[in-house]
């Protein structure tokens, strides 16, 4: 897969009449706030996954302007590809020249890894880090995945509404239980597929990280069950054991008005020989662990689709020793990679065959 033109209108600080990338390494250099990032965000844009900044569609949009517009061709499944994305009040994908109702069915279509200083916090921040991480991922592989997540968290929406009216009202209870089956149902759905992903994201990730950090430190993941015993088990089993989870947990989710086992409570541990990176890692440790995640991220995409995904690392060197930096920039030689960065000659040394582009050239004569 990969990127072979871009451009935009209105985009946050950008307008870029076009941008033709390289099939392999591009670096994008540029002093502090040009739009660097903005530009990697243009391009995870047309995943159909809402941006990595966790903006609001309206923030994408230039300051005093009512719409933004990019375009992109790109190659995927064995052909040349035409997208747009026009952005108003919502999200309007266009692709081959057909409407699309929304961003979900560019999933599967295009698909890139990001890797930004945001992401760090997959290993530094809470849970819903993680399970953003994770369902973004599989989203991508498999983008009925995103049906079967939306659907769950409406009826978890339903569920727990159900129990602030039976709060104040014994009559409502019965709607509580209405609501149990279907979460188990679509809530199994998503364990199961989270464990699998998970299973194999850690073998991609252990084989990385022992490269990466010359066989000093294991890195292991873990599926985690909260108030559930852990399952191994395929969906009909986990369906069983959820439900069950769920009716004995009634009592005391009437008391806190809100469902307390499922997978939106769940997650996984990342940790390094042995103990919790988010607890015990260093910085460099929690950055080399976030960054070969999404390495492995990117692997297991390929093993599974055949297609190797686009990949975005955002300012991702300034923290990496240099045998670190240089494994990577080896790890995508033959894919589309797209790396930002100020100090352009740190990066141009790690790699013989790079593109560089500026980024206020890319921005041609419309400057804000
Ligand atoms: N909706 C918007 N309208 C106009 N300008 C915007 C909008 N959103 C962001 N910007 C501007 O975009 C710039 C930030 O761009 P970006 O984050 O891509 O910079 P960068 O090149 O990645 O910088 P750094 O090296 O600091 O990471 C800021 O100057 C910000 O004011
Ligand atoms: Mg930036």
């Amino acid at each position: 897969m990969r990127v072979e033109s871009l451009s935009a209108v209105h985009f946050r600080n950008l307008s870029v009449p076009e941008f033709r990338p390289g099939e392999g390494v591009n670096i994008i250099c540029g002093a502090n706030g040009l739009g660097k990032t903005n530009l990697i965000e243009a391009i995870w844009l047309f995943t159909g996954c809402r941006s990595f900044r966790s903006a609001r569609d309206k923030e994408l949009i230039r300051i005093g302007e009512e719409k933004a517009e990019l375009t992109m061709n790109f190659f995927a499944g064995g052909r040349r590809q035409d997208a747009a994305l026009l952005l108003d009040e919502k999200r309007h994908f266009t692709l081959n020249g057909v409407n699309l109702p929304g961003g979900r069915q560019m999933m599967g279509e295009f698909a890139c890894v990001a890797f930004t200083p945001l992401h760090l916090a997959i290993v530094k921040d809470g849970p819903e880090e993680r399970r953003r991480f994770l369902d973004i991922a599989i989203s991508q592989l498999r983008p009925l995945y995103a049906k079967t997540v939306l659907e769950y968290n409406r009826v978890l929406a339903q569920r727990n509404a159900a129990l602030r009216a039976a709060k104040d009202n014994p009559a409502m209870r019965p709607l509580i239980e209405l609501w149990e089956e279907p979460l188990a149902a679509k809530g199994a759905a998503i364990i199961e597929a989270r464990m699998n992903y998970l299973e194999r994201l850690n073998e991609k990730a252990a084989a990385i990280y022992d490269e990466i950090s010359a066989g000093r430190e294991q890195l292991t993941l873990g599926y985690r069950a909260y108030a559930r015993e852990k399952t191994d088990a395929n969906a009909a089993q986990i369906k069983e054991e959820l439900l069950r989870a769920i009716g004995a947990r009634r009592e005391a989710d009437l008391e806190h008005g809100s469902t307390g086992v499922g997978p939106h409570r769940e997650e996984f541990s990342v940790r390094l020989s042995g103990v919790s990176a988010r607890t015990y890692g260093s910085q460099g440790q929690q950055r080399s662990a976030a960054l070969v995640l999404k390495l492995a991220e990117a692997a297991l995409y390929a093993e599974v689709t055949g297609e190797e995904p686009v990949v975005l690392l955002d300012d991702v060197f300034s923290e990496l020793d240099p045998a670190r930096q240089q494994y990577v920039v080896k790890h995508f030689e033959n894919r589309q990679v797209f790396i930002t960065c100020c100090d352009e000659a740190s990066v141009t040394r790690l790699a013989d065959s790079v593109s560089v582009f500026h980024i206020e050239e890319l921005r041609g004569i419309d400057h804000v």
